[in-house]
């Protein structure tokens, strides 16, 4: 087995996931580049390889079982254990999202992607992840999904754009979140959620003012958190972000 914490960051070819598996990597860890499109994925790894990163490869559609059944087999044929996993792909799902106008269709996709993909993904890998002494889950959500921060932004208003299919599936993923962290409380699996701001990346038509780099920062905070650190919470740069 690897002495090297062995990652796996979903929707890495790009973005905060690329960012985040550059930054993993920089901690010396063996990272696994998650990605959908086999060109992509190999032009990431090349990337992270030239810049000195011990990457590998994951083909992996978070949406499809036998593509991420084939990604558990691939990590357990490599490390045989899984120490992090950074449930990072995601999409908006595009426009319109109103809630008096969107197409249900449309919610479904989001969904699928956003929660669904990240159970699916997060099931499969747990039997590796079990097997690492300090398991971690980061699962990327965002503040459009916090229902608290939604109401505070008062009638007429979003914390974001209004939206019935890309908040509202951060919000189930933030309650899956903590329903997973009370399944697993008393093991030493620590799962959290973590928001990285309005980065400019292809989600956003690169509108964000943050860089995607600093969007990785709150992932790789919460994939190193020691063994007495939290879970179940939401958190961005600034702390905790509520519920
Ligand atoms: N950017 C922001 O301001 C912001 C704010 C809050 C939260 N977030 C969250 O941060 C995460 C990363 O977003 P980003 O801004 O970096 O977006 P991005 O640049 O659009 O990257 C999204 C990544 O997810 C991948 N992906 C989408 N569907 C997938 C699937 N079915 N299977 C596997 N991979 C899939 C994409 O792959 P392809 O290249 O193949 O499409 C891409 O690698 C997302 O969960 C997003 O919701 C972003």
């Amino acid at each position: 087995m690897s002495e090297r914490t062995i990652a796996l960051v979903t929707g890495a070819n790009k973005g905060i996931g690329y960012e985040i598996a550059a930054g993993l990597g920089a901690l010396g860890w063996s990272v696994g580049v998650g990605a959908r499109d086999p060109e992509r994925l190999e032009e990431a790894v090349g990337k992270l390889r030239a810049a000195g990163v011990d990457a590998f490869g994951v083909p992996l559609d978070v949406t499809d079982d036998a593509s991420v059944a084939a990604a558990a087999r691939l990590l357990q044929e490599r490390g045989g254990r899984l120490d992090v996993l950074v449930n990072n792909a995601g999409i908006t799902g595009g426009r319109p999202q109103e809630p008096t106008v969107v197409d249900p269709g449309l919610v479904r996709d989001v969904v699928e992607t956003n929660v669904i993909g990240v159970i699916r993904v997060t099931n499969a890998l747990l039997p590796l992840l079990r097997r690492s002494a300090s398991p971690r889950i980061v699962n990327m959500s965002s503040s459009v999904g916090s229902m608290a921060r939604q109401e505070a932004a008062g009638p007429g208003e979003g914390q974001g754009p209004i939206s019935a299919a890309y908040a509202p599936s951060k919000s189930f993923l933030n309650a899956v979140t903590l329903q997973y962290a009370k399944e697993l409380h008393g093991s030493n699996i620590l799962i959290n959620a973590g928001c990285p701001g309005f980065c400019a990346t292809d989600l956003n038509g690169f509108r964000g003012y943050r860089t995607a780099e600093q969007g990785a920062q709150v992932a790789i905070r919460l994939a190193t958190l020691p063994d007495d650190g939290p879970s179940g919470k939401f958190f961005d740069d600034d702390g905790e972000v509520p519920w």
